[in-house]
């Protein structure tokens, strides 16, 4: 079944009819959905859908954006909330030079801290990088070395893909594959090998052709993995099995 590694159920974008989609995802194949934390509400809310639903599991950190709200005693109930059952990865963290939200030198800071806390808490990380390459692969060369975990939503070259590839890291898959514009994203899944690449939709956004634009969600996941599957030149089922295989790997989910 489908393995989204990557979901914000917890939007307000699914505030009035979260229950009925989250309810019909495994009678349309989706198997297992990480649900990750952004902002700081999202903190508690991520480990709270997760105890509700069998199948949808959390990750726990702060979006480079939001990490304007941190304060130890955050960073303390952040820690707490890390070790709660059904988290299985911190994240998402990261930087993002895109929106500017926060002070390069503040996203640095509690970029390094959460990367040292999964460390300590031996729990795999999930990357959030935009218009941050240099200063990504920096920390992460330095910090990272011996870590587990994916560069989500992957949007640079195919050198930083192998190099990240080459560190261990899997690669994140999602609607932007489809696009037309998707050019470069689309080598890159030719090039790395279906045993690096996870699928994710980040919903509520960046849903695949032919829903570009309107609100993504899990059920959505089988556009992406057909185009992985034609741009490889293997089966649809191949990319579903492999991908969920990857998943249940690297975030140590056994059922
Ligand atoms: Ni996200």
């Amino acid at each position: 079944m489908i393995f989204d590694s990557h979901a914000h159920y917890d939007s307000e974008q699914f505030e009035k009819d979260r229950e009925e989609v989250l309810s019909s995802m495994q009678e349309n194949g989706i198997g297992t959905i990480v649900n990750c934390a952004a902002d700081w509400d999202s903190v508690t809310e991520v480990v709270d859908l997760a105890n509700e639903y069998p199948f949808v599991y959390a990750a726990v950190g702060l979006h480079p954006d939001e990490v304007g709200c941190l304060d130890e005693e955050r960073f303390a109930y952040l820690k707490e909330q890390c070790q709660k059952e059904k988290v299985v990865a911190v994240g998402e963290i990261g930087l993002d030079y895109y929106w500017e939200k926060e002070s390069h030198e503040l996203q640095k800071q509690w970029f390094i801290r959460q990367l040292a806390l999964a460390r300590e808490l031996d729990l795999p990380v999930i990357i959030h990088s935009r218009d941050a390459a240099a200063d990504t692969l920096e920390i992460m060369q330095r910090y990272a070395q011996g870590l587990r975990g994916v560069i989500h939503c992957f949007s640079y070259s195919k050198e930083l893909a192998r190099e990240y590839v080459k560190m261990g890291f899997f690669i994140g898959i999602g609607g932007v594959v489809t696009f037309k514009n998707g050019k470069k994203l689309k080598e890159i899944v030719e090039e790395t090998s279906l045993r690096q690449i996870l699928l994710e939709t980040d919903c509520p956004y960046l849903a695949p052709v032919p829903y570009r634009g309107k609100r993504n969600s899990s059920l959505y996941l089988p556009y992406v993995a057909q185009e992985i599957a034609s741009l490889k030149g293997i089966s649809y089922e191949e990319v579903v099995a492999q991908t969920e295989q990857n998943g249940k790997r690297l975030f140590r989910i056994s059922s």
